[in-house]
């Protein structure tokens, strides 16, 4: 996973590691939320938490490959997890993208990239080395962009305003790619019955996700959903359950490069050109928050 431990990055987490468990075979943070050192802790105390120490966690890229750094401090909090204090993890970071790129190397199969972030550490590694990179990631399941409106500016979602190069890049690398947008993530909150069941759940990683989902910058960010949306946690959905959570359709894909008001933006459908990628159109919300509260039971 490629992450910018946020809330909804440290969801998608648990719900990865509950479902795959050791199949969590690496993770990298990069800046997004927060800077990418707030990014590395917040990811190594929510695995701490869910007892996956062994997972090695790498310090990515702490600044996107053009614009200037972003963050998201009114939704995720200064810390990026809703000012919930989390343990510390004994396990060290395992390195930067030099030791990412060789731990890829060592891998007995290709990966799947579920990347709930700016794609910066993608982009560098595609870049760095493309035959690697076309060998050991399979595919990569993004959530970012979005047909229609941004959340981050009006034509802008936040993963591709913070990087748009590296959605550029990542999209025309060969390697297959799954976008699971707003179109798709806005219409599949948690709403107050889900967040009952989840609280309800007698395991400390469901306490957490209560916890973070109820801080009220995510709250009021929300607030015109009827609920909760876990943007990242329904990638992952996506990418743990294909075509039963999430529905998708192909279509070329072209990222607004300008560098002006509609900068980030990610034109798909029709009159769009471009690579072509699998773009989520529709997310089951029923059987998303079923998944995620059986998920997180699962869990310490
Ligand atoms: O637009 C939602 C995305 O931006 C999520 O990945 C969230 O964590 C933020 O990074
Ligand atoms: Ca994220």
């Amino acid at each position: 996973m490629d992450v910018d431990t946020g809330i909804d990055d440290a969801v998608a987490l648990l719900l990865v590691r509950s479902v795959l468990g050791e199949g969590l075979r690496m993770v990298s943070a990069v800046s997004g939320n927060v800077p990418v050192e707030r990014a590395l802790e917040n990811t190594r105390r929510v695995l701490h938490l869910s007892g996956a120490d062994e997972v090695p966690v790498f310090r990515g890229a702490s600044a996107p490959l053009v614009a200037e750094p972003m963050a998201a401090l009114w939704v995720h909090g200064e810390d990026g997890l809703g000012g919930v204090e989390l343990e510390p993890s004994p396990a060290p970071p395992a390195g930067g993208l030099d030791e990412l790129r060789a731990a890829l190397e060592r891998e007995p199969a290709p990966v799947a990239l579920l990347a709930t972030a700016p794609l910066t550490n993608a982009a560098l590694l595609a870049r760095w080395d493309p035959r690697l990179f076309a060998r050991r990631v399979e595919r990569i399941v993004w959530m970012g962009g979005s047909w229609g409106r941004g959340n981050d500016t009006p034509a802008a979602e936040f993963n591709a305003r913070v990087d748009p190069e590296a959605v550029h890049i990542v999209a025309g690398s060969g390697v297959p790619m799954t976008m699971v947008g707003l179109n798709a993530t806005e219409g599949c909150p948690l709403d107050d019955g889900d967040m009952e069941r989840i609280g309800a759940v007698a395991t400390r990683s469901a306490r957490l996700v209560a916890t973070m989902l109820g801080y009220e910058g995510l709250r009021r960010v929300n607030r015109d959903f009827g609920g909760v949306v876990v943007h990242d946690a329904i990638a992952a959905a996506t990418l743990l359950w294909p075509g039963e959570v999430t529905a998708t359709r192909r279509y070329p894909l072209t990222v607004d490069l300008s560098h002006g008001p509609s900068y980030g933006a990610t034109l798909t459908g029709p009159v769009a050109t471009g690579p072509e990628v699998e773009v989520a159109v529709a997310a089951d919300r029923v059987r998303f928050a079923q998944r995620l509260a059986s998920a997180l039971a699962r869990l310490p």
